[in-house]
């Protein structure tokens, strides 16, 4: 009887993770299903919602993919050293006949992971393609040369929708229609994802409906990357600086607060205004996110991969269909670091074509990433 491990953080399972189980498991002719939900030590945090909750999520979604569905919690009894590898093999030996199933994304990545090789060796591996992960095919071909072992690429193109997504727009109080009925109904039912609507609320009433809606593009573009190009960001960082990034930007009244002097009268001014108000009015104190929504128009040099983030996030974000943002956000989706050199290339050039002062912070971010362009007039 063959089963098919299916591992994931699975916060929340979605209605792609479903469909690529059964089709799975049409495909295989598995008879078992078993599901694995990642578990890290509590100070790492795995996901946004804890482990228990993940795992009922993970019945109620998974519930009806195969005659039979374990849920099983190997990995919190295991507590350390979660590799795929180490345990491929401790399912082979409590279930017998395994394979194991990855979406597009993990394939792309495969050789990020521990011992790719070993997990090859141990069984053969299912993969769901995925919009915006590349080519599969070739992904397949190159993941077979360099570690042999068994690829079944499933028969369908599952769509790009990601659990930082959902969780936004769940914790945003939208419409989520990318999670199984039965899902919807818990998550409901045990009052989850409510902890920011009061921030919401606040926020709403700061902003023009058109500027929350280009916030809310924001963050649904900054969670996107984040998962795009694995930036492991955490997700309550990104999410809450994107969201808040503008929070200044109608609301310009210095109120003795410390921003610095040149900036005052200028476009730049909200940026940092927002990160003293993110910190007096939303109670925000991690510097981090602080920094984020401080240097998002600027940018900066030497700036962190979240800093780097939320800029990339704001001047592509979705509600920008001006050209030639499309063209630069294509080249963000493709590359990261090159994507956001670009961007950074085109906001300095614009500025200089303006003839005002380009901002010192932006002159610095400019002689660092693009040594090329200094002195470029
Ligand atoms: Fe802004
Ligand atoms: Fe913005």
């Amino acid at each position: 009887m063959l089963t098919l491990v299916f591992g994931g953080a699975f916060d929340p399972p979605h209605n792609e993770h479903v469909k690529a189980l059964q089709c799975a498991v049409k495909t295989l002719g598995a008879e078992r299903v078993v599901v694995l939900p990642t578990y890290l030590p509590p100070h790492k945090g795995a996901g946004y919602l804890d482990f228990e909750t993940r795992a009922e999520l993970a019945r109620l979604a998974f519930s009806e993919t195969a005659r039979e569905v374990v849920v099983d919690d190997e990995e919190r009894e295991r507590g350390k050293d979660n590799y795929a590898c180490l345990l491929l093999a401790d399912m082979k030996k409590k279930y017998g006949d395994i394979a194991y199933l990855i979406g597009g994304d993990s394939l792309r990545d495969i050789d990020t992971w521990k011992h790719p090789e070993k997990i090859f060796a141990e069984c053969p591996v299912v993969v769901a393609p995925r919009e915006g992960c590349g080519d599969a095919r070739a992904q397949r071909d190159s993941a077979l040369k360099k570690y042999g072992g068994e690829i079944v690429l499933l028969d369908i193109m599952g769509e790009d929708v990601s659990s930082g997504r959902i969780k936004a727009k769940l914790l945003l109080g939208e419409e989520c229609p990318n999670i199984p009925k039965k899902v919807a109904e818990y998550i409901k039912e045990r009052g989850l994802f409510v902890e920011y609507a009061e921030t919401v609320r606040k926020l709403k009433g700061m902003e023009s409906e058109e500027l929350y809606a280009h916030s809310v593009a924001a963050v649904m573009r900054a969670v996107d990357l984040n998962s795009r190009h694995n930036l492991k960001q955490d997700f309550e960082k990104v999410f809450t600086a994107a969201l808040l990034h503008d929070n200044a930007k109608q609301r310009p009244s210095l109120d003795g607060l410390d921003v610095p002097a040149d900036s005052v009268g200028t476009p730049v001014l909200h940026q940092f205004l927002g990160a003293e108000k993110a910190k007096r009015d939303f109670g925000v104190t991690d510097e981090d996110i602080l920094n984020a929504i401080r240097y998002h128009t600027t940018a900066k040099a030497d700036m962190t991969t979240l800093e780097m983030l939320i800029y990339t996030a704001d001047s592509t974000s979705y509600d920008r269909e001006y050209d030639p943002i499309p063209e630069l956000r294509a080249a963000v989706d493709e590359d990261f670091q090159g994507g956001f050199g670009k961007l950074l290339a085109f906001t300095y050039r614009k500025l200089q074509k303006k003839g005002g002062s380009v901002y010192p912070l932006t002159e610095e971010a400019v002689r660092y990433y693009l040594p090329g362009m200094v002195g470029e007039r």
